[in-house]
């Protein structure tokens, strides 16, 4: 199915993960994918699977954000959907007492601050238009909390789950439809990375997942095609869960 045939998708977080794996879903469905990462070798493999193009930004820089949108409209004519999707792990102790300001700060300038400067400079083309899609991802910890004490992440998940509903609603009568994407678990490098370090958390993780298994990464992808298309056409300001029941248990 070509769901997304010639709209142009703008990927955060291209070159790994669950951006990689929407890269690949967006290009299978027709987009014209504009891959925006840190990294310049992931993100330009990205670029090149899909076809695509690359464009190297920090998220968290308001005119690398700013220059990210104005490429893929003068490159391809048109900003149809923004796929904010960048993000970190909590720091290595993420508890209340244990997080430092430093730390803190660091995870809302990247999970945070860079979906509100994508959003800010995506909607102005997207108005021009009178249609868009912008999907920010966050997190199944942004509904449910986490037992495993990461304040700092599940904070930034949280706000990115409200901006994402207040912009929904807001710019509904505009054509612009908004959402956060709430993935549970998913088998990538960022998952991994924490598992590494705290096995018996894995473990942990797995029991409270009633599929029982982590999620891939194509699976994550499947729903962002889904919102980013005219198959979501009635969906706006929802906390879009992707979670294997987890916040249901
Ligand atoms: P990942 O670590 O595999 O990929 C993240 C990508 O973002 C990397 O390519 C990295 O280079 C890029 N990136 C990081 N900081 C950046 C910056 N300042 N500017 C531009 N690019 C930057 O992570 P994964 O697992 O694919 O996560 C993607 C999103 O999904 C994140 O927002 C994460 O918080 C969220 N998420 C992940 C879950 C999981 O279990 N993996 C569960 C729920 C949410």
């Amino acid at each position: 199915m070509r769901r997304l045939q010639d709209r142009v998708a703008v990927v955060t977080g291209a070159g790994s993960g669950i951006g990689l794996a929407t890269v690949r879903r967006f290009a299978d469905e027709g987009a014209r994918v504009v891959c925006v990462d840190l990294d310049e070798v992931t993100g330009t493999k990205a670029a090149e699977e899909a076809g695509g193009l690359f464009v190297r930004a920090d998220v968290t820089d308001e005119d690398d954000v700013a220059r990210v949108f104005r490429t893929a409209f003068e490159t391809y004519g048109s900003v149809d959907v923004a796929f904010n999707n960048a993000g970190i792990s909590p720091p290595d102790d993420d508890s209340i007492l244990e997080t430092g300001l430093d730390a803190w700060r660091r995870v809302q300038e990247v999970n945070l601050t860079s979906v509100y400067l994508c959003c800010k400079h995506a909607i102005p083309y997207m108005r021009r238009q009178g249609k868009g899609s912008i999907i920010n991802t966050a997190s199944f910890v942004a509904v449910m909390g986490s037992a495993t004490s990461q304040i700092s992440y599940t904070a930034s998940k949280g706000g990115v789950l409200a901006m994402s509903r207040e912009l929904g609603v807001q710019f509904a009568r505009e054509g612009i439809r908004v959402n956060a994407l709430c993935p549970g678990p998913v088998n990538t490098p960022l998952l991994q990375e924490l598992f590494a370090k705290d096995p018996e958390r894995a473990q942990r993780r797995l029991v409270h997942i009633p599929l029982g298994r982590f999620a891939e990464a194509s699976e994550i992808a499947a729903a962002v095609a889904f919102l980013a298309s005219d198959d979501s056409s009635f969906i706006t300001g929802s906390e879009f869960l992707v979670d294997g029941g987890i916040s249901g248990a």
